[in-house]
């Protein structure tokens, strides 16, 4: 992908790793469409972008609004943007385990994670074909690939979206339609104190998962250069990585440590 003079569409830009990514592009002279619930601090990214010379939209969104998600992309689109890129970063994660979590639960983490991508990758796909074709990344995870304690509905969500871009890509790659699956594993961010408990609430915690991962800016730049390379799957962090070889190639080591890890 060459990014130059494109214009690009980011969700959960407002923070992590959906902002880094975007002042990371913003470095190579594009046109930015930002979007998160947060407007407060979406405005603080793109000021923040706008101050290196890079020309920003911001586009407040709810990924749990379908109905917002289809209007905002008909408005973008009939404002004469030419999207090249759809790179979603918007999710929720969850501490909870399946025993305790009551089915509204799974459903919001579902919204979120799978479903407002899906709306908006749906609501952007004939435009991007019209134009000659481009690139989508969804965010999954380590345990989009595998299941893990605490992370029932998140992991399922994560999973779902492995099945939802490759099928997409499959249907589309002959319109020049590139999707690429980014895989984080430990990222520093504010994912895990978002995270909705058993009750519904924040879980509050930067866990040290987190604590322990890879900056926001490291992944950042491991991302655009696999966008770059179109590469299928973007693995984004440490040590941790390992898991999907040890689920790959040695599954029964897996399923002893899945049962023994220390979920947080
Ligand atoms: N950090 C990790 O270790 C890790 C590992 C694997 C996968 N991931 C995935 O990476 C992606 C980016 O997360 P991150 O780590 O950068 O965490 P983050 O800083 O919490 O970013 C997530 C962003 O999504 C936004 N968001 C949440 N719910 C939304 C909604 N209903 N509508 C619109 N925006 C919404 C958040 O907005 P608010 O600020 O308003 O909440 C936030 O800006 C997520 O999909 C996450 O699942 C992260």
């Amino acid at each position: 992908m060459i990014f130059t003079g494109k214009t690009f569409w980011i969700t959960g830009a407002a923070s992590g790793m959906g902002r880094t990514v975007a002042i990371e592009l913003a470095k190579q002279n594009v046109k930015l469409i930002l979007s998160d619930r947060d407007l407060v601090g979406l405005e603080k990214v793109a000021l923040e972008i706008e101050t290196m010379g890079s020309t920003v939209r911001i586009e407040q969104l709810d990924m749990m609004d379908t109905p917002s998600i289809f209007t905002t992309a008909k408005k973008v689109i009939s404002d004469g943007e030419k999207i090249a890129g759809l790179y979603q970063f918007a999710g929720i994660s969850q501490r909870s385990l399946v025993s305790e979590t009551p089915i509204d639960n799974d459903r919001r983490i579902m919204e979120v994670n799978f479903f407002g991508a899906v709306a908006l990758a749906k609501a952007i796909l004939p435009h991007i074909i019209e134009n000659g074709g481009g690139q989508f990344a969804g965010t999954s995870s380590l345990v989009g690939k595998f299941g893990f304690p605490y992370r029932s509905a998140y992991s399922s969500s994560k999973h779902a979206l492995h099945g939802f871009f490759e099928s997409l890509l499959a249907e589309n790659a002959k319109f020049n339609i590139k999707v690429s699956m980014l895989i984080p594993g430990r990222v520093q961010t504010n994912i895990s104190r978002f995270a909705i408990t058993k009750e519904g609430k924040e879980h509050g915690e930067m866990d040290p998962g987190q604590t322990n991962g890879i900056t926001a800016e490291k992944a950042a730049k491991l991302i655009i250069r696999g966008l770059k390379k179109e590469k299928k799957e973007i693995w984004v962090g440490g040590s941790e990585m390992l898991m999907l070889h040890i689920r790959r190639f040695i599954p029964r080591l897996y399923y002893y440590m899945a049962r023994r890890i220390k979920p947080m």
